[in-house]
C-alpha cells in the first residue's frame, strides 16, 4: 500500500503564521507538524510515501524531509499541486506516483494518538472500495459529519449547520485504484474547491464505503485552537475521550 500526505493549500485560518511558512511546518510541540502524518503511515508499515505541497513550498519540504530516510521512509516523492484546488484536487496530483496501488491517504494537518495498523489490515482484506475512520467529537460542525442509520454511514455532510450526529470524517482515509477517476467527477464547490467528501460520498453510494470508529485522541491544527490543542495533546498525552462521551451523551 502506498502512503500519500496532502500538505498544500494556503493554510489561510492561521494568517499570519502561514503567510511566509507552510502550515504543515509549523511547530507541534518538539517537531514539525509533517512529521505525525509520516510517522502514523511508517508506523503502520507504510513506507512508500508522496507528499502533495504548493510549487513555492516544495523546496522547504524537500529541506526539511529530503529522501525521508532519517524518518523510516524507504521512498519519498513529492509532487506540486498549483492552486487550491481542495483536497480531491491535491490528491490526483499523486496518481502518476500511486499508479494502480491502493493508499492510505493522510491530510497533512491532522494528527492521531494511535496506530492505524489494524484499519490498513482491514481495508487490505477489503475486496475494493474506500475506508474512512470516524471520531466522536464535540464540535462536529468544523468537519465532514458522517450521517448514520443502525450503524451504517447514509450519508457525509461537510461542514452541516446542524450536524446529524457527533462523528467526525478524520482526514485519515483509504482508497482503491478508482478514486482518481472519481476525483474526477466531483464539482468545485463554493470556494473553488473539490471536497473530498464528494468523493467518499460518491464510493457510499457505490455500496463501497466501509468505517471505523477511532478510539483515543485526534486532532487536525488548521486553525488557532486547533493549532494549540494539537500542541497540548501531543505535549501532554492527554486523553480527552472521557470528556467527549459525556458532551455526546
Ligand atoms: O481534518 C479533517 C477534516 O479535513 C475533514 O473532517 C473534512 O471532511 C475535510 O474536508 C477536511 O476539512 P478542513 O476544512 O479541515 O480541510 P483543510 O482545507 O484545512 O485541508 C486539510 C488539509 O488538506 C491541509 O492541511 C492540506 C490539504 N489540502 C487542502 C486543500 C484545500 C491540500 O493539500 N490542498 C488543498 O487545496
Amino acid at each position: 500500500m502506498k502512503g500519500v500526505i496532502l500538505a498544500g493549500g494556503r493554510g489561510t485560518r492561521l494568517d499570519p503564521l502561514t503567510r511566509v511558512i507552510n502550515k504543515h511546518l509549523l511547530p507541534v510541540y518538539d517537531r514539525p507538524m509533517i512529521y505525525y502524518p509520516v510517522r502514523t503511515l511508517i508506523e503502520a508499515g507504510i513506507d512508500d510515501i508522496v507528499v502533495v505541497t504548493t510549487p513555492e513550498d516544495v523546496g522547504d519540504f524537500r529541506r526539511l524531509l529530503g529522501n525521508g530516510h532519517h524518518l523510516g521512509v524507504r521512498r519519498l516523492h513529492y509532487a506540486c499541486q498549483e492552486r487550491d484546488g481542495g483536497i480531491a484536487d491535491a490528491l490526483l496530483h499523486a496518481e502518476e506516483f500511486v499508479g494502480r496501488s491502493r493508499m492510505c491517504v493522510v491530510l497533512g494537518d491532522n494528527i492521531i494518538e494511535s496506530s492505524i495498523q489494524h484499519f490498513v489490515d482491514e481495508f487490505e482484506m477489503q475486496r475494493s472500495g474506500a475506508r474512512v475512520l470516524l471520531k466522536v467529537v464535540p464540535d462536529p460542525e468544523y468537519f465532514g459529519v458522517a450521517q448514520m442509520d443502525d450503524g451504517s454511514i447514509v450519508e457525509i455532510v461537510e461542514k452541516p449547520q446542524r450536524p446529524a450526529s457527533c462523528l467526525a470524517v478524520i482526514g485519515i482515509y483509504f482508497y482503491d485504484k478508482d478514486v482518481f477517476d472519481l476525483c474526477r467527477l466531483v464539482e468545485p464547490g463554493a470556494h473553488g474547491e473539490m471536497e473530498i467528501t464528494d468523493v467518499n460520498n460518491m464510493y457510499l453510494r457505490r455500496g463501497d464505503l466501509t468505517h471505523n470508529v477511532i478510539d483515543g485522541w485526534w486532532t487536525d491544527a488548521g486553525t488557532i485552537e486547533s493549532l494549540y490543542r494539537a500542541n497540548r495533546l501531543v505535549a501532554e498525552g492527554v486523553s480527552e475521550l472521557a470528556p467527549i462521551l459525556r458532551y455526546c451523551a
